[in-house]
């Protein structure tokens, strides 16, 4: 695996795969990989014949407030765990590399999708995303890019935006990867003291339990989120929403939506974690 920090050296070796009709694959991150990552490698193995893992930790998504300084970097760490699963390129550029002109004046933004979840408490995130995203995607032009099913709005907003431009990428959603426990994998959990990793967990069967009540009948779906979101608060979470959204375009389910998702962002301690879950009606 080579390590590769500049945009030049990237497009160089994507040009002689091309030459050798090689497939390349593309997932991006931003670092501190855990085995939902890797899935997503795995994903993109068995896609195309070389895969590029970016970790970039991109500063256009994260608002005033947030983590990103202190966001784990710990390339060293991701770097064996990406050579152990036979990546081909680890591009870690830095942030003038992605961002050479410095503050950018540039954006890709998908409107309407990031208007709600996680898009309505953190204004301009969705546009970091798409924007990083598109850049990344100039860079490698990979026949296959891979994103996870855990940020559900983030997947369904690239999807949209790579259909809408034109990008002759093909987007694969990989499913969430769990702890044990049913706790959805994340560099965030890191965050965690050990009495909150114990209750995390509940975000998960609260939304299991959601998703039962909508099994069995439930369609006062304002109702249910209110139920939910009350008895995560009980368990200790600070909720930022639970939604039951129809699950293409994020809109509150209204009655006869039958593609559901039901999102939920809360506060445990320091992070914020995301979930959600999926389920057809009949
Ligand atoms: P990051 O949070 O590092 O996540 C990188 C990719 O891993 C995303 O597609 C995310 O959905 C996926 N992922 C994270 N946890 C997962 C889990 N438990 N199971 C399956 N997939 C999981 O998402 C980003 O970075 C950034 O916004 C990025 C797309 C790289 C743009 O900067």
């Amino acid at each position: 695996m080579d390590i590769l920090h500049s945009v030049a050296k990237v497009r160089a070796r994507v040009a002689q795969w091309r030459r050798d009709g090689r497939t390349v694959g593309l997932v991006p991150t931003m670092g501190n990989l855990h085995d939902g990552h890797l899935s997503l490698v795995q994903a993109a193995r068995q896609e195309c014949d070389a895969v590029v893992v970016s970790v970039f930790v991109n500063p256009t998504q994260f608002g005033p407030g947030e983590d990103f300084d202190a966001y784990p970097r710990t390339l060293d760490a991701d770097a064996a765990r990406l050579r152990d699963a036979n990546v081909e390129v680890l591009f870690a550029p830095s942030v003038e590399e992605m961002y050479p002109l410095g503050a950018n004046r540039s954006w890709v933004e998908v409107d309407d999708l990031g208007d709600y979840l996680c898009g309505a408490d953190r204004p301009g995130h969705f546009r970091g995303v798409t924007t990083v995203v598109s850049k990344l995607f100039h860079i490698v032009q990979p026949d296959v890019a891979v994103f996870g099913e855990k940020d559900f709005q983030q997947l369904a907003i690239l999807r949209r935006m790579t259909e809408e431009l034109l990008f002759p990428i093909r987007i694969v959603g990989a499913p969430t990867a769990r702890e044990a426990d049913g706790l959805a994998m994340s560099s965030r959990n890191g965050y965690l003291t050990e009495q909150e990793r114990a209750l995390a967990p509940r975000l998960q069967h609260h939304l299991r339990q959601a998703r039962q009540a909508l099994e069995d009948g439930e369609r006062d779906f304002r109702a249910l989120e209110a139920r939910t979101a009350e008895a995560l608060g009980k368990d200790g979470f600070g909720v930022d929403y639970v939604t039951v959204a129809n699950a293409r375009t994020l809109v509150p389910a209204a009655p006869g939506d039958r593609e559901l998702v039901i999102a939920a962002a809360a506060r445990l301690g320091k992070p914020r974690l995301i979930d959600n879950l999926t389920l057809t009606l009949p």
